[in-house]
């Protein structure tokens, strides 16, 4: 395909599905549904889900997740995904195989040498001119008040060497973990809900020329710039949130990237773009 084609094309849906949780998400199945339409409407190349898709992380909710975004898992060079803290609530290394055993069509590196701590950091080389980073910011935690999440020091340790590496270089680095590095306002979440060293990952993607950092973990969708970096923030929010539905579209252009937020029609009952 020619590159001029290709950047023709909307690039990219990133997304954060997050079911089980009574009323406010009573419409999820449909929502899912309409958020499948409008991938295959809008020529979306490549999906990104950046975790949350249970609220217990119970092996029959990843199934039943699964099953229901299975049509934008095909194919598997497509999407790329991370688990949510909800996907792994249960017990770190049940529900971490719980999590792999569903997603595992989808949980591969086209640089595995990178690797560290088992299956992290993967990273796509998304056509000629995208690369996608994902690392694993989700942990269990044993303790209601407590959802926070930490990406592991092997995984940031390894980012240097990623971000070096010539099949990455020139290529737009969409870099994507489920926690928020910075809240709507810029501010930092707290330490009891987000990413306790931010900091660090923050620091790490001062090597990205250009690219976009994506997270989910946050039931608002939103964008925020990082001060000092070549890559924003986006928060993709939760597709099915009753009343708070949303995710981003990127398409990727020689300049950068355009986003545009999608929002759910609730009379229509479809997704469109947010005029
Ligand atoms: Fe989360």
């Amino acid at each position: 395909m020619e590159w001029k084609e290709w950047f023709s094309k909307r690039a990219v849906g990133a997304i954060n599905l997050l079911r089980g949780r009574g009323k406010i998400f009573d419409d999820a199945r449909e929502k899912i549904e309409a958020l499948i339409r409008f991938k295959e409407a809008n020529n979306i190349d490549l999906v990104i889900n950046t975790g949350d898709y249970t609220a217990l992380g119970l092996e029959s909710e990843l199934k039943e997740a699964r099953l229901l975004v299975d049509p934008l898992m095909h194919p598997s060079e497509n999407f790329i995904t991370v688990p949510g803290n909800h996907d792994i609530y249960v017990d770190e290394v049940k529900s971490h195989s719980f999590f792999f055993e569903q997603f595992r069509s989808v949980l591969y590196s086209d640089m595995p040498e990178y690797c560290r701590g088992g299956h992290w950091p993967l990273i796509r080389l998304a056509g000629p001119h995208v690369g996608v980073i994902a690392l694993n910011s989700a942990r269990p935690n044993p303790w209601p008040w407590m959802s926070s999440g930490s990406i592991p020091q092997e995984q940031l340790d390894v980012l240097d060497e990623i971000l070096a590496d010539d099949r990455l270089r020139g290529r737009f680095i969409f870099i994507i973990t489920h926690y928020a590095p910075l809240l709507a306002d810029g501010t930092s979440d707290t330490r009891l809900h987000g990413i306790i060293n931010a900091e660090r990952f923050l620091d790490k993607c001062r090597l990205i020329q250009s690219g976009a950092i994506l997270c989910g973990h946050v039931h608002q969708t939103y964008h925020v710039p990082a001060n000092g970096l070549n890559c924003d923030i986006y928060c993709a929010g939760s597709a099915v949130t009753e009343g708070n539905e949303g995710f981003w579209v990127y398409e990727v252009e020689e300049a950068g990237v355009k986003a545009k937020r999608i929002r759910w029609n609730k009379a229509e009952r479809l997704f469109i773009v947010e005029p």
